[in-house]
């Protein structure tokens, strides 16, 4: 046991109490010695690269490149996606995968190369094959977006006569025996240069980002066991997807592959010695599984345009999760439920829903409910919905393995859940105790704990919010997760943990979107989930999970946000206020406030963290979390609109600075700011004291919303933050649709510079089910001291129009000196 051990022991004894604490001694004690049992222990590993080239054959959008101990199949799809699978490595089956894998671009070709290798030519991309397995991707003019040094592969072959350890390693180069024994038994590394420029971000949700700096990034979902802060790594939801931007392009990688896997990141030097430039370099290893990856090239929003089409669209949340939520661990009951509602209502605090912890399950057991506090949990909800406040419900995948609890007698006969290699049910320990997983990779099992939902909607939820499912099993020592050698179907390839590790949470989001949409086909479901994998977002999204209440957690929501963004999910948001201990006024006033702008507006914290309710901070409090909540509102229009976008094109509602302008290097530096879809740029207060700030601008003029006061991009301003608000500027000719006075949608128009045109698309509100509402477009340009807007398609612009940025002061672009 380390330190780090003794820490998660102390945490999880102070969270599960002492007779908890020691049923999870009992089972990580089992976990290590299941994995003793059936993990393969004494391998031999044989070392191999692919070896000079052999030849190489054209096949449908690319061609398949044959090495003397390897080969490589180039695969370009329809809209540019490159793929490149080694070993005779397929992009399918994939978890990531939205379906089936796209059709291929015929008009891709292998070439022979005038350096001995081969070159596949596409529409978006060029790709380099050498003689010895080298791949470089360029753009089109040639320009190297990243450059693959050959694979190394550790083939292992159970029963041999050397430990792992131990390494007997054989010549990389000399002829191979044989095959690996097992599909996924081989360990590789993958080198890989970029530009010396070119920055990383991505990697699913990071506490120290957005930009990832030098370091190791692990690639296991985990729980950090209490509250994480930047530095903390992994956290609940990683990916193996980076985005990749440098002065060349921009380009998205993702390795296709589920297993343990360590991301070590370089960031380049220009410059360097006699002025030549140092690249950046990625080095991946895995610990098993197919080495096959996806390359996507183009700007940021084109590259998230493929990676959705590739991944499946993000599900759009129904509108009422747009607006702000509280949650609690610990509500009394029902009586404090409604007191909390109240609260709200009396204060002109606008709330949209109130999120019910493990607590109000009867014994922590998952789809029960505590009748002694909560004797009518429908009646509360119908009477909070009329109100128009929707409750949403915590669901844990772990069951208590218990005689009489339906869920777990009901999993038993489905045969639902993990066993371990001898055919015994794996027991983890979760709140409820002594618990069962169910197999998630399973599609029967999907299909039973999809139809569990329907106990919840019959108690009046109307959203679900996924937890605990990296997934957790207590552990004083040891991983907090099941034993690596749990079988899992897989799909009906079979495999064990190490495999279904990451994915176990993916398939349960897919399990409880689908088992929804069966239940109550009429609704778009409500999920998100702590953890998840690439793919989550066709579900639903996720939150923070546990950051630590401090300023560098504060910041650390934010990176979050950004990097899921980046990786295709855009649904995300903190626990506003942090969730482990009790935030000062100020900490938790700048909290909410950048909470307010992004996609998840939720306060939380764990139930020793002191309370989470605006007015529980003082007057001044109150009045200005007021103020962010009725922006919000405003806002809602907005926010649906950017939903709807998120949905048809993969843009994130929250994305960084450098969206539309990469080449820009100081925005691709900063990491202080957001944009919130093309119209606002947010300025979130992130240390104590601060009341002024610098803003890095892109370029073009930029209006403060609160003001007026007009700044000229690029470049870096002052602005004003006070305890009141936070800055926040508008695009100048930009149009964004928000809730006028009487709440009907009306059109505020940022005034256009002279010579300028400006725009935006607004999609109109369709209600919470699924139609398909059409976007419209509006231009906006000046006319003498008139702003003119109209809509593209010639109709009648149909709402209340309100230009801002004209008059007087407001007009006049001013950058002070800082
Ligand atoms: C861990 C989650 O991250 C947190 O949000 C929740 O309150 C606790 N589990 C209890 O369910």
């Amino acid at each position: 046991m380390d330190g780090r051990d003794l820490v998660r022991s102390v945490r999880m004894i102070r969270a599960v109490g002492p007779a908890q604490g020691l049923r999870s001694v009992r089972a990580a004690w089992r976990a290590r010695r299941a994995d003793a049992r059936a993990l393969p222990r004494r391998v031999t590993e044989r070392a191999r690269v692919p070896g000079p080239a052999r030849g190489a054959e054209s096949r449908p959008g690319g061609g398949l490149i044959h090495f003397t101990r390897s080969s490589l199949r180039v695969r370009v799809a329809s809209g540019g996606a490159v793929f490149c699978g080694w070993d005779g490595a397929g992009p399918e089956p994939s978890y990531a995968l939205a379906g089936a894998c796209p059709e291929v671009d015929p008009r891709a070709v292998l070439e022979p190369d005038t350096e001995g290798g081969w070159r596949v030519v596409s529409e978006r991309v060029l790709v380099v094959i050498s003689r010895y397995g080298a791949v470089e991707v360029r753009t089109p003019g040639g320009a190297v977006l990243r450059r693959e040094q050959p694979p190394r592969w550790w083939d292992r072959t159970e029963g041999g006569g050397c430990t792992e350890d131990g390494g007997r390693t054989e010549d990389p180069d000399a002829p191979r025996a044989g095959r690996p024994e097992a599909s996924g038994a081989s360990r590789w590394v993958l080198r890989s240069e970029v530009a010396a420029d070119a920055r990383f971000f991505g990697l699913g949700g990071r506490a120290h980002g957005p930009r990832l700096r030098d370091g190791e990034y692990r690639l296991w979902n985990t729980d950090p066991g209490g509250a994480f802060e930047p530095g903390d790594d992994p956290l609940s939801l990683t990916m193996p997807v980076q985005m990749v931007v440098a002065d060349a392009g921009t380009h998205l990688v993702f390795h296709d592959n589920s297993w343990d896997g360590r991301v070590l990141l370089r960031e380049g030097v220009e410059g360097v010695g006699s002025g030549h430039d140092r690249p950046g370099s990625c080095q991946l290893r895995m610990d098993g599984g197919p080495l096959r990856y996806w390359v996507l090239a183009g700007t940021p929003a084109r590259v998230l345009q493929v990676w959705t089409a590739l991944t499946g669209a993000p599900a759009l949340p129904p509108r009422w999760a747009l607006g702000h939520q509280h949650a609690r661990w610990g509500f009394g009951g029902q009586d404090e439920v409604r007191r909390v509602v109240s609260g709200y209502q009396e204060r002109g605090l606008p709330l949209s829903a109130v999120h019910m912890d493990i607590d109000h399950y009867d014994r922590h057991r998952v789809f029960t409910v505590d009748r002694a506090r909560y004797p009518d949990l429908p009646g509360l909800a119908r009477e909070l919905r009329a109100e128009g406040v929707r409750l949403v419900s915590i669901v844990d995948p772990a069951v208590k393995a218990e005689p009489g609890n339906a869920v777990y007698e009901g999993g038993r006969s489905a045969g639902a859940f993990v066993r371990d290699a001898r055919g015994r049910e794996v027991r983890g320990v979760v709140w409820a105790g002594e618990s069962v997983y169910p197999d998630f990779t399973d599609a029967g099992v999907r299909e039973w704990w999809g139809e569990r939902y329907a106990e919840r909607l019959a108690q009046g939820f109307s959203g679900f919010w996924h937890d605990m499912n990296e997934p957790v099993s207590f552990a004083p020592f040891g991983e907090p997760t099941l034993p690596r050698s749990a079988r899992h179907a897989l799909e009906g390839t079979g495999g064990d943990h190490r495999e279904a590790h990451n994915v176990y949470a993916l398939a349960m989001a897919r399990a409880g979107f689908e088992g929804l949409c069966e239940l109550r086909p009429e609704e778009r479901p409500f999920l998100f989930s702590r953890s998840g994998w690439a793919g989550l977002q066709r579900y639903g999204g996720t939150w923070s999970g546990d950051v630590a209440t401090g300023w560098p957690g504060l910041r650390a929501s934010l990176s979050l946000v950004l990097g899921l963004g980046l990786c295709g999910v855009p649904y995300s948001g903190p626990d506003v206020g942090g969730f482990s201990a009790e935030p000062c006024p100020e900490l938790y006033l700048r909290w909410f406030q950048l909470g307010a702008y992004l996609p998840l507006f939720r306060t939380h914290s764990a139930f020793w963290a002191g309370r989470r309710e605006p007015w529980e901070f003082g007057a001044e409090v109150l009045g200005h979390a007021r103020t962010a909540l009725r922006e919000r509102q405003r806002l809602l229009p907005y926010f649906g609109t950017l939903g709807q976008l998120a949905r048809l094109t993969g843009a994130p509602y929250v994305r960084p600075v450098w969206w539309n302008t990469p080449r820009d290097r100081a925005l691709r530096d900063c990491e202080d700011a957001f944009l919130l879809g093309d119209a606002l740029l947010v300025a979130p207060v992130l240390a104590a004291g601060v009341t002024r700030r610098p803003v890095r601008l892109p370029r073009g003029r930029w209006y403060d919303t609160a003001t007026g006061r007009a700044y000229c991009g690029p470049g870096r301003v002052w602005v004003d933050a006070p305890l009141s608000r936070i800055p926040v500027l508008a695009r100048a000719g930009a149009v964004l649709p928000v809730a006028g006075a009487d709440g009907a949608t009306e059109l505020e128009v940022w005034a256009p510079s002279a010579g300028r045109g400006g725009g935006g698309l607004v999609v109109p509100d369709a209600g919470d089910g699924w139609q398909q509402p059409a976007v419209e477009r509006f231009t906006t340009r000046r006319e003498d001291d008139r702003v003119v807007v109209e809509r593209r398609d010639g109709r009648p612009v149909g709402y209340p129009v309100r230009v801002r940025g004209l008059e007087g002061e407001e007009g006049r672009c001013r950058n002070p000196s800082e």
